[in-house]
């Protein structure tokens, strides 16, 4: 079985167990909680005029080039990354086409100093909503204890997956409170919920999404007094490369996945800071 055929029929197997576990762990996730589901929360309202500015992560390919997509149809200004910006043909078609609203970065997340150097080139500019989207898994098969497990890739997808995106936040803060958003939305996964957690499986991809959920409760907690909201969202299965080998009818069409992340992310504020949010709105259980 190849690699990224194990990984599918690995996601595949938690996909079911999760969708499962959802409507029964819930209840008890949020007990004391104050993040109100999505519904509940109303949009920001934003001067007259004003162009929003949104930073995608790895906007060259897909969830995060969807992001882009229909934030550049919305007419926002976006700042897409991506670690190869020369090869990044959609994303550049779609810079080409955006009268320069859209503006591609070169960006590899697990780079700090790359991205300090980034947050430096737009001192000064506001920046609305930071969209840590950037990610990556690992391998189904390199992650399997006591039979096939790739130690050193703890570090790179970590470094990814989780310090990556906590350093953008970091970095982009005065950009962030510059804007009038004020959002920090992650893209996470349902993978890195402890409680729908029933197969021993994706130790790597897992744990670095709990670890995300985990340091963004804590800026959600920190930011709250300075207006910024903080969002961790399950796309659900998306027909993206990284699920490339599952039947297609078992996934969500990115443009479905891009504008639920975007309606859940036009609905956070910091009432509902800190949820951890299926893609319909669901509150998934930590
Ligand atoms: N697809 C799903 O079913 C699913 C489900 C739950 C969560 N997610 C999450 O959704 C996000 C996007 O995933 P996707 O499905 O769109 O996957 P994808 O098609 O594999 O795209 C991943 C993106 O992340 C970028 N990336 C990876 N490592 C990077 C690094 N070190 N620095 C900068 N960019 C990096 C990739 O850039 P390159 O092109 O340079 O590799 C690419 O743009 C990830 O965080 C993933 O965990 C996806």
């Amino acid at each position: 079985m190849t690699t990224t055929r194990r990984l599918a029929t690995v996601l595949l197997a938690t996909i079911v167990l999760n969708v499962g576990g959802v409507a029964t762990a819930q209840a008890g996730a949020h007990t004391s909680a104050e993040p109100a589901p999505v519904s509940a929360a109303p949009a920001v309202p934003r001067p007259e005029g004003y162009v929003p500015t949104v930073l995608v992560t790895g906007a060259n390919r897909g969830i995060g080039l969807e992001l882009t997509r229909q934030y550049a149809a919305r007419g926002w200004k976006v700042i897409g990354t991506a670690r190869k910006p020369a090869e990044a043909k959609e994303l550049n078609a779609l810079a080409a086409a955006s009268d320069g609203r859209v503006v591609v970065e070169g960006l590899d997340v697990m780079d700090l100093a790359a991205i300090d150097a980034l947050a430096q080139k737009y001192a000064g500019k506001s920046v609305d909503i930071l969209f840590n989207n950037a990610g990556v898994t690992g391998g189904g098969a390199n992650q399997q204890f006591a039979k096939n497990m790739h130690w050193e890739l703890f570090d790179s997808v970590h470094r990814t997956n989780v310090v990556g995106p906590l350093k953008l936040a970091e970095a982009f803060l005065p950009n962030l409170l510059a804007g009038y958003e004020k959002k920090i939305s992650n893209v996470s996964s349902s993978q890195g919920s402890i409680g729908t957690t029933k197969t021993g499986t994706l130790y790597i991809y897992r744990s670095s999404k709990a670890a995300l959920n985990m340091v963004m409760v804590n800026l959600a907690n920190q930011l709250k007094s300075k207006g910024i909201a903080v969002a961790l969202i399950d796309p659900g299965p998306v027909d993206t490369d990284m699920m490339a080998s599952l039947p297609k009818k078992m996934l969500r069409p990115v443009t479905t996945a891009g504008s639920d992340l975007i309606r859940i992310t036009d609905q956070l504020t910091v009432q509902n800071t800190g949820t951890y949010w299926t893609f319909d709105g669901t509150v998934l259980p930590w």
